[in-house]
This record gives C-alpha cells, structure tokens and sequence, in this order.
C-alpha cells in the first residue's frame, strides 16, 4: 500500500512522478569492509538518483555491546565521512547521525509495547551476539530490532536496502508496522528489504561473513600493500592445492570477491583460467588486487580531503537531522494521537508532513 508522506512528488514533464523513501542504516565501527561496500554503500550510491534516501549512522545500535567510549564519537564521523566519500553527498541524499533525532528511540517505545518478548528473543542476530557477549546480554541488545523498526518507520521508508543477514530485522520491521496499523491507525507502510545485487562476500578465510571483529577483512580505506598482504593469503578453492590442480571458480571466495570488482571479459578469462589451471590463484589474486586498487584508491584520496573539512563534514550532518527531525517530529505527532495520547504541545507541528 502507498501513503502519502511516503513519497516525494516531483514534477517532471507532463506529469508528476512517485518517488519511495529509501531508509538504511549502518553501525559506527568508523572502518568499513569490503563487504560492507559492496553489499551496502555501493548499492546505496545506485539508489540515491532514483528514490529519496536517507541513510543513518547508527550509534544508538552500537553500544548495545562494550565499546570503547572514549572513540565513538570519532568513529561516528569517521563512519560519515566514509559515506560522503563513496558518494552519498548532500546534494543527493540525506546521512545523519541516529543520536541526533531522538524520535527514533522515542518510536522505538511505543513499538516496545506492541512487539511481542518471544519474536525478539527468536532473532537470530540476537541469539549470536548474546553468545558472542555472555556477561552483557542487555535489554538493548534484544531490543536492537525494534529499534531498527523505528528507524525505518519513523520516515515511513518503504525500501530497506540491506545484506542478506538483515532480512529477518526487515521482516520483524513490517510485522511491527502491521500491528500497528491495524490496532491503532493505518500510518506506516509496511517496508520491504532490497538485497543487494552483488554477491555475498565471506571473510579472507573463506568461511565466516567478514567482520572486523574476526579479523578476515579488508578495509575500503586499506594501502595497496596491506591488501595484497591479507589477500595473498586468502582461501581459494580448497580443492586446488597445486598450480596445476583445475579450480572451481564457483567453490572460491575470491573469485566471488572478483565478480564484484571486476569488469565482465575479464572475469570470464579469469574463470575459464582457473577452470584449466592456466592462471594459478596467485595470478587471478594479482588481477583482483588491480582491480580493487582502482575502486578504492579514489575513495581512500576523498577520505583524505574530507579529514581536512571536518567542518563541513559536521555542517553537512547537523542539516540533514535537521531535515529528518522535521519529518520524524511529524510522524510522531501522528502517532501519538493515533495510540490517544494528550497531544497538546505538539499542535503547532500539525501541518507539517
Ligand atoms: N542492523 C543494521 C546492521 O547491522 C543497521 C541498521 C540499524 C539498519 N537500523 C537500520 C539497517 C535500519 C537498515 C535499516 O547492518
């Protein structure tokens, strides 16, 4: 179903076009993978000439585990200004920080007490990081979805786009919009996850999903020489153990990581290259590096450039939750007077939307 506030009207030629909202979101760790840009950011970037997106950096979701205090705040810009350096500049889309509208926690109540404690606890994510982190298995950590549901809904977004291991949040996202609706009012759309297109990249060890944490990554900020020193030793097919072996490109990590930086013919000559043992893994991993080199290099120079204008870099985050309040105060004036709430200092908000 489409709603209103969900769509931007743009008029363009004869008549007026139907924009979505796009909303995601992404953990403050102030470095990011591979992985991470290719299943996200990059997607991401595609999506901003086509739709009104708005897209978060989520600190309120980050210290639902440890974390070292003292460099969250540094790792807030520092996440930031990746996104603007991969492309997600102002003029096209809106990022900010979570913490800076905190609309979203207050949502994130509301849908507290709709959400049922066994759908949480069934999360997979939850169960994982509850494992990972024993001795502080908090209400935040399992509350962590419902916040992501508030993120979302909050801007009445209908297109999530996220990694494959998000897909259950979204479903948990819509479930909560459709209670919602049909015991309050009908406000919220009911927000579909978009996968992205790219392949799912493991870690350098060709089994785990890459994570900082597990130290099987490569960082989109990373030297040439540093890369070529995690991806040298990288796990290929574990069936070709000579140079003279056949590989199969479709059991290798690295040639999944290929298909994301690599352009077609290349790709195909690396494959049937491997599959007649006439390149070794070394060669098709000196092509990837290459062809990593070329993506990245012009990021890491914009990363750069942005550390000097962290002033603009501020400017450009303090506007946009500025913008995203105005929107996400809107939703809420709606909510509260949906669930019956006294509404009376909220009044003057009435006609924004
Ligand atoms: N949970 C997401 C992740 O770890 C991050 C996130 C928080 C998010 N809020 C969101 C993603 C809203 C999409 C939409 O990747």
């Amino acid at each position: 179903m489409f709603f209103g506030v969900n769509f931007r009207v743009q008029k363009q030629g004869f008549g007026v076009v139907k924009v979505n909202r796009v909303f995601s979101g992404i953990q403050p760790t102030g470095e990011i993978h591979i992985g991470n840009y290719v299943g996200a950011i990059r997607e991401w970037v595609r999506l901003v000439d086509l739709y009104d997106c708005i897209y978060c950096v989520v600190d309120y979701h980050a210290i639902t585990v440890e974390y070292p205090v003292e460099e969250l705040a540094k790792r807030t810009i520092d996440t930031a200004l990746i996104l603007i350096a991969c492309g997600l500049v102002p003029e096209k889309c809106k990022v900010f920080v979570q913490s800076a509208v905190p609309e979203h926690t207050e949502l994130a109540w509301i849908f507290n007490c709709i959400t049922p404690v066994g759908d949480l606890e069934r999360m997979t994510q939850f169960k994982d990081k509850a494992k990972q982190h024993r001795k502080n298995v908090n209400m935040g950590l399992m509350d962590y979805p419902v916040l992501q549901a508030a993120d979302i809904l909050i801007y009445k977004a209908g297109i999530v786009p996220v990694g494959e291991d998000q897909v259950q949040h979204i479903e948990l996202s819509r479930e909560i919009a459709r209670k919602f609706n049909s015991r309050f009012k009908t406000i919220f759309p009911e927000p579909k996850a978009l996968l992205s297109r790219a392949p799912r990249i493991l870690g350098l060890d060709g089994k785990s999903k890459m994570s900082k944490t597990l130290n099987n990554y490569i960082g989109i900020l990373e030297e040439e020489k540093s890369i070529w020193e995690k991806l040298k030793v990288a796990v290929t097919d574990t069936n070709r153990v000579r140079r003279y072996d056949k590989g199969n490109p479709h059991l290798c990590n690295v040639f999944t990581i290929h298909t994301a930086f690599t352009e077609d013919e290349v790709l195909m000559e690396i494959e049937n290259g491997c599959k007649t043992a006439s390149i070794g893994c070394i060669d098709c991993k000196k092509v990837l590096l290459e062809k990593m080199v070329r993506e990245l290099v012009p990021i890491r120079e914009k990363v750069e450039k942005l550390k000097g204008e962290i002033g603009y870099v501020k400017e450009v985050l303090h506007i946009s939750a500025q913008r995203c309040r105005e929107i996400a105060r809107a939703t809420m004036h709606e909510v509260r007077e949906a669930l019956g709430l006294l509404n009376l200092h909220f009044k003057d908000l009435q006609t924004l939307k």
